[in-house]
């Protein structure tokens, strides 16, 4: 739907009028983009947003559930679904491996679509299982020695803290977590302080699994590039739901996942590293997709980021992966970006005008994770509670960012997740939801 209104800004009060407004949703806010010069109102178009009802349209689960763990996945599209089913379909019919001949196109535009997507070369990018998988390959690959140094923060996701104790033992190495500054979010004044030749390695978790916050991770770059130290950027939460720039970024390695905010199938997932950076790695297992068997002493390596992919792989998946990349560019990712913060910056306030409950977010620019907590309320029985009214939302635990939540004193907190199909009608069910806890 289209339509001319004359309305007051809410931040600067002052008549304006936006044409070719989408009503999408009658709670949704108008952006605040139109500022007149004169008393005469001039007519111009709003930018662009996410078309909520056809987002919603595209999405089946919409009509089943309140989805607001899409931290944890996000709701397939149709177009997804589709790809994934017929894929199977074809495999059921043809044969597995008669079925990849014939997706050739499409797992091929699948790199394509990826390095686009984070402003990389085809080159660069290899797929995986999934995130963490993506992260190991990277990580594992790096030559640490004995009294090298990690840096990381205090947000760092579990199971590559658990990589890193590894090695530790393993290798001698020393990790040392950079701490947070005044707003939570890693500190870039400790970092450049911490900064010596024996750093070999620069890991962060750009959007941590909870606490709401975006790290500075291209402060960091300048800092890692300035230094010439190798940085890996667990880009696991942000792909999808922000607009990410290797390049921009400064970072030499990064990794996502299918499921979360790109909204592809679970147990997908990539990296990128880049290529020079590739050529000097060795990955830390490899097989007949990652290298070549030469004669019977030698083998020779893939070029670029395809030395860290397996050779087996769940093609229907990848093929998913690549429309959910596809899909989510044709929105655009400033428009996703600007969508969830919209809604998750609401939902903060409107959870924090609550009796009892807090919310326990950190850092200055903030994204589409919502923590909180309910006084008195053990988070895994207000999980279910919601279940039970057709409500998804999580539960984040300690051990999946063990230094933060050992800091400040939690053993799990209620993580509220939203995605650009979610609306402000929701966002106000769910809070009634919360209100009405037993
Ligand atoms: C910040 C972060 N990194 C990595 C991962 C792991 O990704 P995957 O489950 O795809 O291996 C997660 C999963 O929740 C995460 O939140």
């Amino acid at each position: 739907m289209v339509a001319h209104r004359f309305v007051n800004c809410r931040p600067c009060g002052r008549l304006t009028v936006a044409v070719g407004v989408r009503l999408l949703d009658p709670m949704d806010e108008l952006p605040h983009q139109i500022r007149l010069p004169s008393e005469i109102p001039r007519v111009e178009p709003l930018p662009p947003s996410i078309d909520v009802i056809r987002a919603r349209r595209e999405t089946p689960g919409c009509e089943t559930v309140l989805h607001l763990n899409n931290a944890g996945a996000s709701l397939m599209p149709d177009c997804v679904v589709e790809a994934v089913a017929n894929h199977l379909r074809l495999e059921a019919e043809i044969g597995g491996y008669e079925a990849a001949e014939r997706a050739e196109r499409p797992l091929s535009r699948a790199y394509d679509a990826i390095a686009g997507l984070i402003g990389a070369e085809r080159d660069e990018i290899a797929l995986t299982e999934n995130g963490t998988r993506a992260w190991d390959m990277l990580f594992y690959a790096q030559p640490l020695a004995p009294g090298d140094r990690i840096l990381t923060g205090v947000s760092e996701y579990g199971s590559n803290y658990l990589a890193f104790l590894q090695v530790a033992r393993r290798a001698g190495v020393q990790i040392e977590v950079i701490p947070n500054d005044e707003s939570g979010q890693l500190s870039i004044a400790a970092l450049e302080a911490a900064i010596d030749d024996r750093v070999k390695l620069i890991s962060l978790t750009h959007v941590p699994t909870n606490g709401g916050l975006v790290n500075p991770a291209a402060a960091v770059g300048r800092v890692a590039r300035a230094a010439g130290i190798p940085y890996l950027l667990d880009a696991v939460q942000s792909v999808g739901q922000m607009p990410i720039d290797v390049r921009a970024i400064g970072c030499d390695m990064l990794t996502a996942t299918g499921r979360k905010f790109l909204r592809g199938p679970r147990g997908t997932g990539f990296l990128y590293v880049r290529r020079e950076l590739a050529e000097r790695l060795e990955p830390p297992f490899i097989d007949q997709g990652s290298a070549t068997w030469l004669a019977p002493e030698e083998y020779q390596l893939r070029a670029g980021a395809g030395r860290f992919e397996s050779w087996e792989g769940n093609i229907a998946g990848r093929i998913g992966l690549c429309v959910a990349v596809e899909y989510a560019r044709t929105w655009g990712l400033d428009l996703i970006a600007a969508r969830v913060r919209g809604l998750a910056g609401r939902l903060r306030a409107m959870l924090g005008e609550l009796r009892g409950v807090t919310v326990r977010d950190l850092g200055q620019d903030r994204c589409a994770i919502v923590t909180f907590t309910v006084d008195g309320a053990d988070p895994d029985d207000v999980r279910e509670q919601l279940r039970e009214q057709g409500i998804n939302i999580s539960v984040s635990r300690a051990h999946q960012t063990r230094l933060d939540m050992d800091a400040r004193g939690f053993t799990a907190l209620l993580r509220a997740s939203v995605h650009y199909y979610n609306t402000d009608a929701e966002l106000a069910r769910f809070c009634a939801a919360i209100a009405n806890l037993a």
